[in-house]
């Protein structure tokens, strides 16, 4: 009989950075005087860091190479233009606004499009996206199909826009909508994936109402991947083509680059449309810089450009999709209640079934991760309540209807055993669940206050 050869990473490791080992009992002190927020801690005290995919990739030789040839003209400079081909070559798109990072492409469109009480539909805002354009006078609103909202439906595109609603949504608010949003992956949904077919259908409806449509592409590749491996059609295709098909669908996309551009700072707006690239590229001189390099060193646009190159990788891909993979499917072997199927990015438990005796008010999600933390070492994020903010019109909590700790995946930065340790860890505090107790804020600032909260335990 000849085995099946077991795929271990696409890559070899040439650098490596040490972490700081700690005791369980440093972490439990190091955790109170943050008052119980990850965000309050140094990187140096955590062992394994799932706080965020975004800026925490490891960059290749070849990226690094590029570092080398950044050219730091002010206006011109050669590594702009080979970001504009990448883009072109990736993505299909003529005109790039590079951004210091994706909220600020966010932040070029929707000053140019949105104006006061205009609604923007999404499948779902990412926080960013949700602040700016609350910060605009607009109002976000997410139409993503319910069955996001069901943990443990295996649905393979829960990241879908919900077609129905978003038509009547624009029958009913035509005058009020300037563009219509699309996630890719849908990350405040569980880094689910969109469809094509459901990227084609978006695109139809905003044609037929004559709106611009754009994709928020931070995850692009890892959701190709998935129409790749999901969607009837494409297992043949190849993902750069697939990658070219969702695209040609759009009118532009905002990209944070710390993610599937695999650099650590860096973004920009893609678009088809030379007065809108005129007006968003006038802006960014004002916010970003001028705008052949808005806000980057030619080193950092010329990572990018080799980064979305290499992403589509489709070894690359499978590697990445499949440790997230086997971290999730551990974690089902543990009995730990998490988002099923698993997301491109990260693994999102499920604070709800996790601790089904702490009510949304007593931010189950957030005393999961501060539990986590002193369980392992191991950082992961609340999206739940505290994240989601306060409703604006009645001052209470936003209740979201997932509460979720996201333990999100650095691209190509831990090995799969460091995955086995995060699986125990999070089994052992699954073990002692039912004595884990709720959290009350001690301090809470007016927006995002998830960054500075500070909180207390209840049976303190
Ligand atoms: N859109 C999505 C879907 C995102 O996930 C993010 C960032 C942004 C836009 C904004 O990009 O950080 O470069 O300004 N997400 C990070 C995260 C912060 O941890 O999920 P940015």
């Amino acid at each position: 009989m000849t085995r099946t050869l077991p795929q271990a990473e696409p890559f070899r490791i040439k650098v490596v950075e040490p972490v700081t080992m700690t005791t369980r009992e440093e972490r439990a002190r190091k955790i109170e005087a943050t008052g119980y927020n990850l965000f309050g801690l140094k990187s140096t005290d955590v062992y394994i860091d799932l706080l965020t995919d975004s800026g925490t990739s490891a960059m290749s030789d070849n990226q690094w190479a590029g570092i080398m040839l950044g050219d730091e003209a002010y206006a011109g400079s050669k590594n702009y233009y080979n970001l504009l081909s990448s883009v072109e070559d990736v993505f299909g798109f003529p005109y790039v606004v590079p951004t210091h990072q994706g909220r600020a492409a966010e932040n070029l469109l929707l000053y140019t499009l949105l104006r006061a009480g205009n609604f923007v539909p999404n499948n779902m805002h990412f926080d960013t996206t949700k602040a700016h354009v609350l910060h605009k006078g607009g109002v976000p609103v997410d139409l993503v199909r319910q069955e996001a909202f069901d943990p443990t439906s295996p649905y393979p595109f829960k990241g879908d826009m919900d077609l129905d609603r978003l038509e009547s949504f624009l029958a009913e608010h035509n005058a009020k909508v300037p563009l219509v949003m699309l996630t890719i992956t849908c990350n405040s949904g569980g880094g689910q994936p969109v469809s094509m077919s459901n990227i084609r259908g978006v695109s139809a409806i905003a044609k037929k109402f004559n709106k611009p449509f754009f994709i928020d592409a931070c995850r692009f590749a890892e959701n190709a991947y998935f129409i790749k491996q999901r969607e009837a059609g494409y297992s043949e295709k190849t993902v750069a083509d697939i990658v070219r098909e969702m695209f040609s669908y759009a009118d532009g996309c905002t990209m944070s680059a710390k993610k599937d551009a695999l650099v650590n700072i860096g973004g920009f707006l893609a678009l088809n449309d030379a007065a809108l690239y005129q007006q968003t590229s006038g802006l960014a001189v004002l916010f970003e810089g001028f705008p052949t390099y808005g806000g980057l060193a030619g080193r950092d646009m010329e990572a990018i450009a080799r980064g979305l190159r290499e992403v589509i990788d489709e070894d690359y891909l499978a590697y990445r999709v499949g440790q997230v993979k086997y971290l999730g499917d551990l974690l089902l072997k543990y009995g730990v209640p998490i988002i099923e199927p698993v997301g491109g990015h990260a693994v999102y438990l499920d604070a709800r079934r996790f601790l089904p005796h702490l009510p949304q008010d007593q931010f189950p999600a957030q005393a999961l991760g501060v539990e986590l933390y002193i369980e392992g070492g191991v950082r992961g994020v609340e999206i739940g309540t505290c994240l989601a903010g306060r409703n604006p019109a009645t001052n209470d909590h936003d209740y979201p209807k997932l509460e979720m700790l996201r333990l999100t995946i650095p691209r190509r930065v831990y090995t799969d055993r460091h995955m086995d340790v995060i699986a125990v860890a999070c089994a052992n505090v699954w073990d002692r669940r039912s004595g884990i107790a709720g959290l009350e804020f001690t301090y809470e600032a007016p927006i995002l206050r998830h960054f500075t909260a500070k909180f207390k335990r209840i049976d303190e």
